[in-house]
């Protein structure tokens, strides 16, 4: 066992060797683990499986997005999700803070592109929660 201490940033500081992000809320906890072999950046998100409020969903979402919102049944959650944990990937590899529209998601080809060029690739679990995992490869 190992203690995980976080950063001045917020990310979690892993023992050399391992990649790993962390997400929670009042009732779901997440996380996602991995070899800094295999990866070079993991980024894990939970949200209630709810559709965002249409507020939240302009603040979130890029115009483009929103053109494709019909490729998420949620209305813009798994935009949230996907982008969050995006950014959990990528903020360790940069220290840039990011704002959502400087990730553009494609669900349907599941990835995100970060403002830098950075492409992430998501993958997505739908239960009581959405579950976002985003990861770039070595
Ligand atoms: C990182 C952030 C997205 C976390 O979201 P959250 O909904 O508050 O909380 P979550 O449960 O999803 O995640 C919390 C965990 O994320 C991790 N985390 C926090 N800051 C992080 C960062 N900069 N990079 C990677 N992981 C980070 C920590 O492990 C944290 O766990 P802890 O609170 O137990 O220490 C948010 O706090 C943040 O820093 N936002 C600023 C930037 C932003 O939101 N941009 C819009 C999205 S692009």
């Amino acid at each position: 066992m190992a203690p995980v201490p976080k950063s001045p940033g917020g990310e979690p500081i892993w023992p050399n060797g391992v990649l790993g992000s962390l997400a929670h809320d009042y009732r779901v906890a997440v996380a996602a683990v991995g070899s800094s072999e295999d990866l070079e950046g993991v980024g894990i998100d939970v949200e209630p499986a709810e559709n965002l409020s249409a507020d939240l969903l302009q603040l979130v979402t890029t115009s483009r997005e929103r053109a494709r919102i019909d490729s998420d049944p949620y209305q813009g959650r798994l935009f949230f999700v996907a982008k969050e944990a995006a950014y959990k990937a990528v903020y360790p590899l940069d220290h840039v803070l990011l704002d959502h529209h400087d990730i553009e998601v494609d669900l349907a080809n599941q990835q995100a592109i970060v403002r830098n060029g950075r492409i992430v690739e998501l993958r997505f679990c739908i239960s009581s929660h959405l579950v976002a995992l985003a990861f770039i490869l070595s």
